[in-house]
């Protein structure tokens, strides 16, 4: 059994585009549709309210495009909203990237502390440590909100001394504690993977939630009997969706794609 319908995937704004890529690295045969919501992005710094209304009104409209699966790339959502989605969206079965980071991490602690980092709302939701919990009750939890780390990756200073400075600051008392594994909670962290690393040192395993996710989608299209049977050509066949094309967003998307730049289309989302 296949089926060439797109996987479609939701995300506040660009930085979904990490998972794009890691879907396209392992399925290169699976075209996309990605729906980012940039007129309303960042969604991290907002209420649960607000992140519910604004997430639950695009997954539905990308639900209806036809796709065969339904991917919540962004962290702030998938820890505020999956269940609602999930619900809302009915037969089309979705996934969040909490869970694939999640399972990696429990696997890999031997110290049993996971240190988490993400925006304000990732972390202040405890998406995370609950969802470590329901699988080991003995692994600590140790959230760390990084609100900068977002705008430097967007900027293309993930590689400059303003990220090195957030990284220390942000990540000194999760070294002092002892984690030996740390998620990256947030779409845009893969691009600063190596300044995190540095500052962190390499007793400290980093897991990339885009990575596992992939796979985690690769699996369940493998157990639902829906691959694309096509082996390549999924990347042009995908169509890349955005609520609000910015001058910089062509550019800022391509940051999280090797420099490939999508063409890019607007759609609009009704009135909030
Ligand atoms: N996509 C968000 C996340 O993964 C980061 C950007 C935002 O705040 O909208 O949490």
């Amino acid at each position: 059994m296949s089926d060439s319908r797109p996987i479609g995937i939701f995300d506040a704004g660009i930085g979904g585009l990490t998972l794009v890529k890691e879907i396209h690295r392992l399925m290169p045969g699976e075209n996309l549709i990605f729906l980012g919501d940039t007129l309303r992005a960042p969604y991290g710094g907002r209420s649960d309210d607000a992140i519910l209304a604004f997430s639950l009104i695009g997954a539905k409209q990308l639900a209806e495009m036809n796709i065969k699966m339904l991917i919540i790339a962004c962290h702030t959502i998938s820890s505020v909203a999956l269940e609602q989605i999930a619900v809302a969206v009915k037969d089309i079965p979705v996934i969040g990237v909490v869970l694939p980071g999640v399972r990696a991490a429990v696997l890999r602690t031997a110290e049993k502390k996971i240190g988490v980092i993400g925006t304000s709302a990732t972390i202040r939701t405890h998406a995370y440590s609950k969802a470590i919990a329901s699988i080991d009750n003995d692994i600590k939890v140790y959230g760390q909100a990084c609100p900068l780390f977002v705008p430097i990756v967007e900027e293309k200073l993930y590689d400059c001394d303003v990220a090195r400075i957030s990284a220390q600051l942000y990540l000194y008392d999760l070294i002092d504690i002892g984690v030996d594994c740390i998620i990256l909670g947030c779409s845009h962290y893969s691009l600063l993977m190596e300044t995190i690393q540095g500052t962190v040192g390499t007793r400290i395993q980093l897991l990339d939630s885009a990575l596992w996710t992939a796979k985690e989608a690769q699996d369940l299209l493998t157990a639902l009997g829906t691959l694309n049977p096509q082996k390549n050509g999924g990347f042009s066949k995908s169509r890349f969706l955005f609520t609000d094309l910015h001058p910089d967003l062509e550019m800022q998307a391509s940051i999280f794609l090797d420099n490939k730049m999508p063409v890019v289309d607007k759609v609009y989302l009704g009135v909030l």
